[in-house]
């Protein structure tokens, strides 16, 4: 254990035993990074309420049971109460030193405790465009997944893309008019306007203003796929293919670590359906509401004060988005044996999941299972308005993923590449930004979609923190040392080298962070720390030439040390944020 923040927290914790006794053994001390001293413990204030003493006479007790040997240099009671902790220099160096050594694990060790943990994002949509929306629930998606993984969890990846329902019927037929090779092409580059296409059919022949009874046809085909007719699921299979072809290289150019064995789209569930009705029904949690299947919440009141139903069977007989949420809820509580199944899905589906918790709540299948709804912020245009369109002119997140690594071109360095490492770079760079600026903001809020800022080279962005890790690694190449060489052991002579060696130690609480709350802005803002922490230190700490000359070895090699330790911090934290870093830049 290299935390500083968790080290000290079993100290004070087994402090309040030997003061106070054993019934005190689960309290938590409350330590906290503080401007008075490395660390605070507040422990002292809750607890003098408990033993009805005085605050400071607590603190003062736990002080004098507190064995922090070796760990802290300073120990005082201020305020009412506070314990100011201050680590000691050589406790702080050794703990830099054992990470660099690889005897902890740098981002902290693999759990003894894996969670089985189902993750549901990315999720589009068959035979439509991918939007901003799409792109952020992958992203944050696909960064908690690799964070989880990273600490030894469990995870099992789950696409739910829309692949079933009643648009169906008219995306089939059209694709059998205008035949395989177009079809192809449109749902491979341009799917809104294969769906676009479909839609216009579809209402002309409605109204009676063309292409004769291609509606009727399409109500058929509805009938004919949910009736399992061969043909029909055939050309449903194909389309479904051709959508896959697009979502996988919309994947790649992301980086993203979704493949076809991840899929477990809407369709999946439809032989389960019945039965989750069925079985819903039975328990008394589903009634029949004018035709239709309902499960009533308490609580949950539509316009006018009405019971708002959740309604899992139409009056027609059809099945819908809800009943294949409720199946796929019940397969992953009980056939994947999940312990917490992730939803990283938008803010607007809240009250959606908030029904299937409870009513898969009432009955039964969550008695080892908890459902947390990631909810996603809506992406915005530099107008502030919501940049996603249901109809009108859909945003292309293709086109936009180029245009981010033609910007991203201008920025980094002319020098000396050949052509083929600079479009590598320009890649990396133009697609961490996007990356980042999705991450680097409270999952939840809504942020603006701004390329010029994403990629821009200062401030809390992806190509700043690409830029960090580059020049530790030119630091490196002037050097003439390998990072994977620099042995240390790492010393600190400077507060500037302390400030950022105590940054490093906190890496593994960022990762927590970030899963426990599939918070990944926390991972990131910890990175942006460290590539501040980084910029004091090169202001104050020559590594290899100060202005007098050469820096002499024996303190060259403990700052390329502290060096190695910032770059494998950078690189394993954007690594599990899923952003690449560049050689150089
Ligand atoms: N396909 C849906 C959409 O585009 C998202 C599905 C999210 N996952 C889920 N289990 N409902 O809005």
């Amino acid at each position: 254990m290299s935390d500083p923040q968790l080290v000290l927290a079993a100290r004070v914790q087994a402090a309040i035993v030997a003061a106070f006794g054993a019934e005190f053994a689960g309290t938590d001390p409350v330590i906290r990074p503080s401007q008075f001293a490395d660390l605070q413990a507040n422990v002292a204030l809750p607890l003098s309420k408990k033993l009805r003493r005085p605050p400071r006479d607590v603190a003062q007790d736990l002080v004098d049971r507190l064995d922090v040997e070796g760990i802290c240099s300073g120990i005082e009671v201020s305020g009412p109460g506070f314990l100011n902790l201050t680590l000691a220099d050589g406790w702080i160096a050794r703990q830099a030193s054992a990470l660099l050594a690889g005897e902890v694990r740098v981002g902290g060790p693999v759990t003894d405790r894996p969670l089985t943990l189902p993750v549901d994002y990315s999720a589009p949509n068959v035979a439509k465009e991918m939007h901003v929306g799409h792109l952020r629930t992958t992203v944050v998606g696909d960064a908690f997944a690799r964070t989880a993984e990273f600490r030894g969890h469990d995870v099992i990846r789950q696409n739910h893309i829309g692949d079933w329902g009643t648009p169906f019927g008219m995306l089939i037929e059209h694709l059998l008019e205008i035949g395989e090779e177009e079809a192809h092409r449109e749902l491979t580059s341009d799917p809104n306007a294969f769906y676009q296409a479909a839609r216009a059919k579809f209402e002309a022949s409605e109204k009676g203003e063309g292409h004769g009874d291609f509606a009727t046809r399409a109500r058929r085909r509805v009938v004919s796929l949910q009736s399992g007719d061969a043909d029909t699921l055939a050309v449903w299979r194909r389309l479904v293919d051709l959508s896959k072809l697009y979502f996988n290289k919309i994947y790649s150019e992301l980086d993203v670590t979704l493949t076809d064995d991840d899929l477990a789209g809407e369709s999946t569930y439809n032989d389960a359906l019945a039965a989750v009705c069925d079985e819903l029904q039975e328990k008394g949690l589903a009634v029949v509401d004018d035709g239709a299947l309902c499960v009533f919440l308490e609580g949950y009141t539509g316009r006018e004060g009405k019971p708002l139903p959740l309604i899992i069977r139409k009056s027609d007989g059809g099945y819908g988005y809800a009943t294949t949420d409720l199946a796929a809820l019940r397969h992953r509580a009980l056939d994947l044996h999940a312990d917490r199944v992730v939803y990283v899905v938008g803010v607007p589906q809240a009250l959606h999941f908030k029904m299937i918790y409870e009513t898969a709540r009432k009955a039964g299948w969550l008695e080892h299972t908890e459902p947390f709804h990631a909810g996603i912020g809506n992406v915005l245009g530099t107008d502030g308005r919501i940049l996603r369109t249901r109809s009108g002119q859909p945003v292309r997140l293709a086109s936009l993923i180029s245009e981010a690594v033609e910007r991203a071109e201008k920025i980094i360095d002319e020098r000396g590449y050949d052509a083929e490492t600079r479009a590598e770079i320009a890649r990396a760079v133009g697609v961490g930004a996007i990356k980042y600026a999705d991450l680097s903001v409270a999952r939840d809020s809504e942020y603006v979609f701004d390329l010029d800022r994403m990629v821009a080279l200062n401030g809390n962005t992806g190509p700043y923190l690409q830029y960090a890790a580059a020049r530790i690694r030119s630091i490196f190449r002037m050097a003439g040392v390998d990072p994977a060489d620099a042995a240390g052991p790492i010393l600190i002579t400077h507060p500037a080298e302390r400030a950022l060696v105590l940054k490093l130690l906190s890496f593994g609480a960022a990762i927590d962070a970030l899963i426990d709350d599939v918070a990944p802005h926390k991972l990131a803002s910890y990175l942006y720390e460290v590539a501040d922490a980084l910029t004091g230190f090169y202001e104050n700490c020559p590594v290899v030439k100060g202005s007098d000359g050469p820096v002499p070895d024996e303190i060259r090699a403990p700052r390329l040390a502290i060096c190695a330790l910032a770059l494998d911090t950078l690189v394993t934290g954007l690594g599990v944020l899923g952003i690449r870093v560049p050689e150089r830049m």
